[in-house]
């Protein structure tokens, strides 16, 4: 009995003691400031998740095996991972990667990021583009990938873009369909 008493008790603490595991943003070295992701986009995630700019530590929050669901992902190492952060930051308003956390694990578990170019045309336009967007096999299909492209297209806006674009497999149109996108034009690759 004592034994069934003292489960009790330990699973009764366990959303508590995994809560815990969790860092707050104040505690983070962010890549741009929290507040540049629309409130209307954090207030639609769950209470068990996070989006947040992506952090110099997020190589230990599985930042990488997030990604590798997307594509081929060779692993730097920490340094050369945070030297490719610090690198990001230093060109200022350009890179804004962004990551949700579940709150439980302090692990990443999806990601995405817009960058914004600077043209001449249009009366100095800017355009956003939108890459590398990557839910976990696991959190696929609820709403996470919608979610990251809100916050994006929302930050290139913010940002004055006067377009928001990307490339994508024809597997993946009915997706960005419902995020609001359209089919436009056509993509060119040359590959080294
Ligand atoms: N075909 C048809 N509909 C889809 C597809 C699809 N491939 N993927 C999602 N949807 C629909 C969903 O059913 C949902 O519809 P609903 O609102 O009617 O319920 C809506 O789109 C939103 O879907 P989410 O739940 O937000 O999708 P998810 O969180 O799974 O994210 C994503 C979609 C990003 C494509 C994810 O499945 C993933 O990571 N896939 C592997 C990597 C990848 O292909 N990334 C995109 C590469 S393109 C780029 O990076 C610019």
């Amino acid at each position: 009995t004592r034994r069934a008493i003292y489960h009790t008790l330990l699973l009764s603490q366990l959303p508590y003691v995994n809560l815990m595991l969790f860092t707050p943003d104040s505690e983070l070295d962010l890549l741009f400031p929290s507040e540049q992701i629309p409130t209307e986009v954090k207030a639609q995630l769950p209470p068990d998740l996070h989006i947040r700019p992506l952090a110099s530590t997020d190589y230990r929050r599985g930042h990488l095996p997030v990604l590798s669901v997307l594509t081929v992902v060779t692993d730097p190492g920490e340094e050369a991972w945070v030297a490719q952060f610090e690198s990001l930051r230093a060109a200022a308003r350009t890179y804004y990667s962004i990551v949700i956390v579940d709150k439980r694990t302090d692990r990443i578990v999806a990601v995405g990021t817009v960058f914004l170019e600077r043209k001449f045309l249009r009366g100095l336009g800017c355009v956003g583009h939108i890459e590398d967007i990557a839910v976990d096999k696991s959190q696929q299909g609820k709403k996470l990938g919608l979610r990251i492209i809100h916050a994006l297209t929302g930050i290139s806006e913010n940002s004055g873009c006067y377009k928001t674009i990307l490339n994508c497999s024809d597997h993946n149109i009915p997706f960005y369909q419902k995020c609001g996108f359209e089919k436009k034009e056509c993509e060119m690759a040359k590959y080294a």
